[in-house]
């Protein structure tokens, strides 16, 4: 095994093999918040969005969402959703007119981020969100009474309740990964 690894690791770049195997989807504690994973900035970024109005106050900001790395591959390989998959939604103010910009606007500080996590707690496929504040090692499960699961199911319920249609790059392997011979059933 060990050299196996070597000579992958060879062939792949040591870097990216160590990165990709210390990933081990989430964890909890004892109280069931999740432990808010680290190097988040590093996953793929699967969504880039710009005043996406959806509830009613706010709105105007550059919203950011990440995928784990291990989903990421799995997702594009299958066009499933692995259990233990997450997603991260990063939430920062708009700036305008940081020179050399004249107009335009570019991401500015953070204002909500949150987690939307396949980890089946409420049976099997199903997600939990959970919110956290900046810092934070933990994050708490959003109470299942609140609006987030009712507008991801009723808008996002055909795509495992996340926000396909916002996410171009996971859209197109979809289709791709539903196309491919290996999926015919
Ligand atoms: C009225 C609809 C609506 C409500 C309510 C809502 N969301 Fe979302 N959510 C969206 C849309 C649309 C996106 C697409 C990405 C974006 O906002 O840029 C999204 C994306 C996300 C994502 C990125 C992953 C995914 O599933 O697409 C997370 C995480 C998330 N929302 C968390 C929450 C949390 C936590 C709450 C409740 C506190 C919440 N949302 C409430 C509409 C909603």
């Amino acid at each position: 095994m060990k050299r196996l690894l070597m000579t992958c690791a060879a062939v792949a770049g040591s870097a990216s093999l160590l990165a990709a195997a210390a990933f081990a989807g989430p964890t909890f504690d004892d109280q069931g918040r999740i432990v808010i994973p680290q190097n988040m900035d590093r996953w793929p970024t699967v969504g880039t969005t710009y005043a996406l109005q959806y509830e009613g106050d706010g709105g105007m900001t550059l919203n950011t969402v990440r995928l784990d790395p291990q989903s990421y591959d799995a997702y594009v390989a299958t066009g499933v959703f692995p259990v233990g998959a997450m997603l991260q939604l990063e939430v920062r103010l708009p700036v305008e007119e940081i020179a050399p910009a004249k107009g335009g606007k570019t991401q500015g500080t953070i204002v909500g981020r949150s987690l939307h996590v396949k980890d089946e707690k409420a049976g099997p496929g199903t997600w939990t969100f959970y919110g956290y504040g900046p810092d934070a090692a933990t994050g708490n499960p959003v109470p299942r009474s609140q609006a987030c699961y009712a507008c991801h199911d009723e808008h996002a319920g055909e795509t495992d309740t996340v926000f396909m249609q916002f996410y171009p790059t996971l859209a197109e392997a979809r289709a791709k990964a539903a196309n491919a011979p290996a999926a015919v059933k």
